[in-house]
């Protein structure tokens, strides 16, 4: 494969890397889930699984708090399959993000010789991520349309460089300075092996953020008692993990070991590295009492969650709504904790990822400094002053 007017190592020298890298690709091939999810997501019909849950019961909604405490059997449900379609329709979103940068990556480092199997990995990564899309899209669709005739958490398809977090601590100034971030980011990974190269490792922190959650959504169908009438959505979360499994592998074998057939950075290079795990420290500095996992700013979240509380299906006035979500928000509780706990989790998995070879890194980016000052204190202080805010508006 290697030009005989090449002299110089290639990626196709580092045997050890190149292997594992075909052994990643052919694998994938080999186990792609894309036709399942088609399938599931066209045989999703809410009304043959709107009794079950979708998720272990801990992923559901505001779990842990006084809304959920306090909810029927029936609302549980409900929160379990909102918690579904919220959390999905996140990663819908990071998705888009990831298949556009995928393709100014791989446009980048295919400048290098040998590359093209790095290449040929994205592209059929991208391919399943549209296949995970189209089954997250249409069941988040469905369902909302089925319990509100309306959209709460889904919305109308975007683009990549709309803020990556949907519910996230911004306004229309600091969004605009965003898609202004990304663009450039976009420009410069598509002419820049190493800042391409390196755009693996902020994808391989949002992965793993993904896996521990994802892999705990997984369980309801690994674990389901009859798989084949299992409720559709689980299905979905457990073909979406392993799919995602390879590209999170791909991910470190990119980021670390493909790191070695580049030259080293130029310090405008670094700069532009770790300026992109700031950026990603910051989208991942808040945790959500209303969803686990998933690092939402709670105050952007209230109004989706008031409208579920005023729904037909939870039957609360306005006042009543607003005083049991100023109980959910804005007082220490067990979901709280257990979601400061999945971002303490988090933060030491992106630690541990950086630690290990990862030279150019900053020391305040190694450190996770921006995400270690997110606390429980912080979050209900935050969550409270933005509750009065919005009680009064309300
Ligand atoms: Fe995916
Ligand atoms: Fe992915």
């Amino acid at each position: 494969m290697t030009s005989p007017f090449v002299t110089a190592p290639t990626l196709a020298d580092d045997k050890k890397t190149y292997g594992r890298l075909e052994l990643n690709l052919v694998r994938n091939r080999k186990q792609d889930h894309t036709a399942l999810l088609d399938q599931a997501a066209a045989s999703f019909d809410y009304a043959r699984c709107r009794d079950s849950y979708w998720n272990p019961e801990p992923f559901s909604l505001c779990y842990g708090t006084p809304i959920w405490d306090q909810a029927s059997p029936s609302q549980r449900v409900i929160l379990n399959q909102l918690y579904w379609v919220a959390y999905y329709s996140q990663i819908i979103s990071a998705e888009v993000a990831t298949i556009f940068f995928n393709q100014t990556s791989a446009a980048g480092l295919y400048a290098v010789e040998d590359f093209r199997i790095v290449c040929d990995t994205l592209d059929l990564e991208s391919m399943q991520e549209r296949a995970h899309i189209n089954a997250f899209k249409k069941i988040s669709d469905e369902t909302e349309h089925a319990l509100f005739g309306k959209r709460i958490f889904s919305y109308a398809m975007r683009g990549p460089y709309d803020e990556t977090m949907v519910h996230g601590d911004t306004d229309r100034l600091r969004a605009a300075w965003k898609q202004l971030q990304l663009r450039t980011f976009g420009m410069l990974s598509s002419g820049n092996a190493f800042i391409a190269c390196q755009y693996f490792t902020v994808r391989g922190l949002r992965t793993l953020n993904g896996k521990i959650v994802q892999h705990q959504l997984s369980h309801f169908y690994a674990r389901h008692p009859d798989q084949a009438n299992a409720p559709v959505p689980s299905a979905v979360s457990y073909y979406h993990f392993q799919d995602e499994s390879y590209h999170f592998n791909s991910s470190m074998l990119i980021s670390k070991d493909v790191l070695g057939s580049l030259a080293p950075p130029t310090p405008f290079e670094r700069m532009v590295a770790n300026l992109a795990l700031r950026g990603c420290q910051k989208d991942h500095f808040h945790f959500s009492a209303a969803i686990n996992g998933i690092f939402w700013y709670d105050p952007s979240v209230y109004a989706a969650v008031l409208e579920v509380l005023m729904s037909k299906h939870f039957g609360l006035d306005r006042r009543g709504a607003l005083e049991l979500m100023e109980r959910s928000f804005c007082h220490e509780t067990d979901g709280a904790v257990a979601s400061r706990d999945t971002h303490t989790t988090a933060r030491e998995s992106y630690k541990k990822y950086l630690d290990d070879g990862l030279g150019y890194v900053s020391r305040a980016n190694r450190e996770m400094a921006v995400m270690s000052k997110s606390t429980l204190e912080g979050h209900l202080a935050a969550n409270r002053a933005a509750m009065r805010s919005f009680a009064a508006a309300a």
